[in-house]
């Protein structure tokens, strides 16, 4: 025991001064993602925006009708949120002016860049008492037997699944629209990135959880020779309106999935085990014709990289997310390979990785 400690090497008094930082910034992360919050209630991102792009501090008091004592505490919150990338600031002539990033560009009302819906719901989701109560009891959950999540444990309610509709309508109307703005964002991006290679020459595909069926409207309106059908659950199928482009079917993915020459599935598995994960590929695989008849399932989803960077990161931090909320978890392409095969396929491309998602070409 003594050799090896005396093997260990004790930082130097530079590396704990620096440690000493990094201790306070990992402790206080969460004053991030809270003045994020109070940013985006406030409506920052979007009153930048209606000044023509740029705003000083003054502009953005005056223009959010916030009592004008509250100056020097926004210009704290706005310096940390352009330190972390939120906004950008320029400083001129001693004059700060506060700019919108890509982060901020994704959060204005009632502008969709690029087909990316406001994912204002996102940060509200996120950052609600709901989630950082679960995240919060982390550690004594980890020392109990149980196979609920954090989440489940905690509220007594799953996501999505209605029960949280029950308990409280108002956060679960915050839960599906932030789902809805991850789930209909970047699609279009996949379509232009890799639409000719996922879809050109297809007959027929079926959306698996495709919901009221944005996506396989956005599919049709670019290769209008496919024949798409939506599987949902009945209470999502009963509520959307016939369209006369999308065939819309209720089922269960457990049970079976609409015949056709591929399948999509977007979005669906990291909310799933990997267990589930099979039996559902498993049922999309009976679903399709052999690699040779054109048969395949694309499966549109988060894959975490082994690089590092912010991306790398916010897959780190997307997977810890799941396993507080959710039995499902984020996965890297071994994970995703050997799902593939004990799901019986036989060969996967990884066609392109769009930030954090990735799309495969899953073949029987
Ligand atoms: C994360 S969303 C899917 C997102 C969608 N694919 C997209 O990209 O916009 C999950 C969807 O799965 C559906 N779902 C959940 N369990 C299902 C099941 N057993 N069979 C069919 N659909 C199911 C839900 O109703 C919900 O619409």
């Amino acid at each position: 025991m003594a050799a090896e400690a005396q093997q260990l090497t004790v930082p130097t008094e530079a590396e704990l001064l620096q440690g000493q930082a990094d201790l306070w910034r990992h402790s206080l992360y969460y004053m991030t993602s809270m003045a994020f919050q109070c940013a985006v209630k406030l409506g920052v991102p979007t009153t930048i925006h209606s000044l023509g792009g740029a705003a000083s501090l003054p502009d953005l008091v005056a223009a959010l009708s916030l009592p004008p004592a509250k100056l020097p505490y926004l210009r704290r919150i706005m310096r940390l949120l352009a330190t972390s990338g939120v906004f950008a600031a320029d400083n001129a002539a001693d004059v700060v002016t506060y700019r919108l990033t890509p982060v901020s560009w994704l959060l204005l009302d009632s502008v969709a860049v690029d087909g990316h819906p406001n994912q204002t719901p996102i940060v509200l989701a996120a950052t609600s008492r709901h989630c950082i109560e679960a995240a919060m009891g982390l550690s004594d959950w980890f020392q109990k037997d149980v196979v609920a999540s954090p989440f489940e444990d905690l509220h007594g309610v799953t996501l999505f699944d209605g029960s949280m509709a029950e308990q409280d309508p108002e956060i679960d109307a915050v839960f599906n629209d932030a789902l809805a703005s991850h789930d209909n964002s970047g699609f279009l991006t996949v379509l232009r990135e890799c639409g000719g290679a996922l879809f050109q020459g297809l007959e027929s595909l079926t959306d698996c959880c495709g919901g009221d069926g944005t996506t396989a409207r956005a599919v049709v309106e670019a290769f209008p020779q496919i024949k798409c059908t939506v599987l949902d659950l009945p209470k999502v199928i009963d509520n959307v309106p016939a369209d006369g482009v999308v065939n819309y079917v209720a089922g269960d993915m457990f049970k079976s999935v609409p015949p056709a020459q591929a399948v999509l599935i977007k979005l669906v598995l990291h909310h799933w085990s990997d267990e589930d994960c099979v039996k559902i590929l498993a049922q999309c695989k009976k679903a399709i014709p052999s690699r040779e008849e054109g048969g395949k399932v694309i499966v549109i989803d988060i894959v975490v990289d082994s690089s590092s960077g912010p991306t790398h990161e916010a897959e780190l931090l997307m997977d810890v997310a799941m396993m507080v909320m959710t039995n499902g978890r984020q996965r890297d392409e071994t994970d995703w390979s050997e799902i593939f095969t004990k799901a019986g396929f036989s060969d996967y491309k990884l066609l392109k990785k769009l930030g954090a998602r990735g799309v495969f070409d899953v073949y029987p």
